[in-house]
């Protein structure tokens, strides 16, 4: 070949190789195709879930770090690098419902809800759809509400909310009622309830209007109210029902807490407008994520404009976690969830009546009878998320004084408009909040002269409640028989 052949060809090769590498290079990083993942995001969970916080504590990915090495958050009792200090006069707080007991089942169930969200993805508004709400998760929700039977959700609209105390969640919803009809512009709810959230409710449009009980009986409860159920209520535990009557009235129920773990689910509810709160069904209160129920097309249209006003819907990441922890409930049917959610609920109830019968001090609310549960398919009680004591003793009446003595802070009963000999004690936070807050009271009820001994109280294995007695025997009897490994995981549910 000469040198005029050789440029020639050289400059062929050039031509042939430049489309040719632009084409490969297209195909390769063109819009689509992502590089695969390294693993390193798996590992980052492995090297958190290891750090040993002496079961304490536990460290986070978005945790503190020191010289780049994440360290423990410990549990409010406890100090040092692996949480293994405990402070013996520090404040037990049970006064708070942060849902903490169900962290360890997560543990136990990491990959049932262990998501990876790479940075591609969907960083769009919408999904592909235009919508605001995935379709798979909705469906999900639905899937869940058949399996336990707690709601109808068959030609129901469901939408979502990211920030849902009943305040917001429901600020959509009595705006949405509001424009179906004008005349409503009172709002009622049934003591015992949180009174601050309720006269948020006050404003040029609409006002909270006191106690459901108050307009009972009056003509005009047939004319312009909302009026909010809870059940079962927060704080009693109690299944209500509305109470005003009338063609024009509105009703939203907060059924946050209408789940197998805290009350017998006797029938599906199949109200107009229902809200349920993720925090209350897997624990994950942090993950800012509710949803709504509704029949009536036109309040559905409302609380969607609602929402696409004030938030634009829920994060992407928060609908996707929580499609992945309910593709985990879902594999049982709920079984495992709501199996480790009841025992344990049920087991804190049986726990503490034991220490309060000890004495006269306290007693505990009324729950109500036992009532056939469909999901259990058998007779059961409630085991309500929080116990209210009611101060026994004449001069107690500061109940909450009488807890702070022994470093223990409850809720006092006045917050709920109830009465202020009572108090509050959450029974769903984490397993060290609430060993600590049966020694602090097993210490008060021992300090009490009128204490019966141990045994004495085993033997009665129930306790004083106002009005009547709920039996505690079922409870000491089930989990007497479980825990000698009589009793099987099948027959429970
Ligand atoms: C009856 C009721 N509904 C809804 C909520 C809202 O729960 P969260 O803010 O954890 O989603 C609560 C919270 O305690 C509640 O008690």
């Amino acid at each position: 070949m000469d040198k005029a052949q050789n440029i020639l060809f050289s400059l062929f090769l050039c031509f042939s190789l430049v489309p040719n590498l632009l084409y490969i290079s297209t195909l390769y990083l063109k819009p689509g195709r992502r590089p695969e993942l390294d693993g390193k995001d798996a590992a980052e969970v492995r090297a958190v879930a290891s750090i040993w916080c002496s079961g304490h504590g536990r460290a986070f990915l978005d945790g503190f770090s020191i010289d780049g090495k994440l360290i423990c958050e410990c549990n409010a009792c406890y100090r040092g690098h692996d949480c293994s200090e405990l402070l013996p006069a520090c404040v037990v707080d049970a006064d708070n419902g942060d849902p903490l007991f169900l962290e360890p089942f997560w543990v136990q169930h990491a990959a049932n809800g262990t998501i990876a969200v790479p940075g591609w993805h969907r960083i769009s508004h919408h999904f592909n759809d235009g919508l605001l709400i995935s379709n798979e998760l909705k469906t999900r929700i639905r899937k869940l509400h058949e399996v336990t039977g707690n709601a109808v959700t068959k030609e129901r609209f469901i939408i979502f909310w990211s920030w849902c105390n009943p305040t917001s969640q429901c600020c959509s919803a009595v705006h949405a009622l509001l424009s179906s009809d004008p005349s409503l512009s009172r709002v009622v709810a049934s003591t015992p309830h949180y009174p601050e959230q309720m006269e948020f409710f006050n404003s040029s449009g609409y006002k909270f209007d006191g106690d459901t009980f108050l307009y009972n009986n009056q003509i005009d409860s047939e004319g312009n109210f909302i009026e909010f159920v809870t059940s079962p209520n927060n704080p009693d535990g109690q299944l209500k029902k509305g109470v005003l009557r009338g063609p024009f009235m509105k009703r939203i129920h907060d059924l946050a807490y209408y789940w197998p773990h805290y009350t017998a689910i006797p029938a599906p509810a199949d109200e107009d407008l229902m809200i349920f709160t993720l925090s209350k069904l897997t624990g994950h209160a942090g993950s800012r994520f509710g949803w709504a129920i509704i029949k009536d097309e036109f309040v559905y249209q409302r609380m969607l404009t609602y929402m696409l006003l004030s938030t634009y819907g829920v994060s992407r990441e928060t609908q996707l976690r929580v499609l992945k922890l309910l593709n985990g409930v879902l594999e049982s049917k709920g079984r495992e969830l709501f199996y480790f959610e009841y025992q344990t609920i049920r087991n804190r109830w049986k726990q503490l009546s034991r220490i309060l019968s000890m004495s006269k001090l306290f007693s505990v609310q009324e729950l109500d009878p036992l009532l056939y549960c469909s999901y259990y398919e058998k007779l059961r009680g409630p085991s309500p998320a929080f116990a209210r004591l009611k101060c026994e003793r004449e001069e107690d009446e500061n109940c909450n004084a009488v807890l702070k003595s022994v470093n223990v802070t409850g809720r006092n009963g006045s917050l709920f408009s109830a009465k202020s000999r009572s108090v509050h004690l959450s029974l769903v936070k984490g397993q060290d909040d609430f060993d600590l807050l049966l020694e602090r009271m097993e210490m008060l009820v021992s300090e009490d002269k009128s204490s019966k001994t141990r045994e004495q109280s085993e033997s009665i294995a129930n306790v004083s409640v106002w009005n009547a007695s709920y039996h505690l025997e079922g409870f000491a009897s089930e989990f007497k028989e479980r825990s000698e490994g009589l009793l099987d995981f099948d027959s429970i549910l």
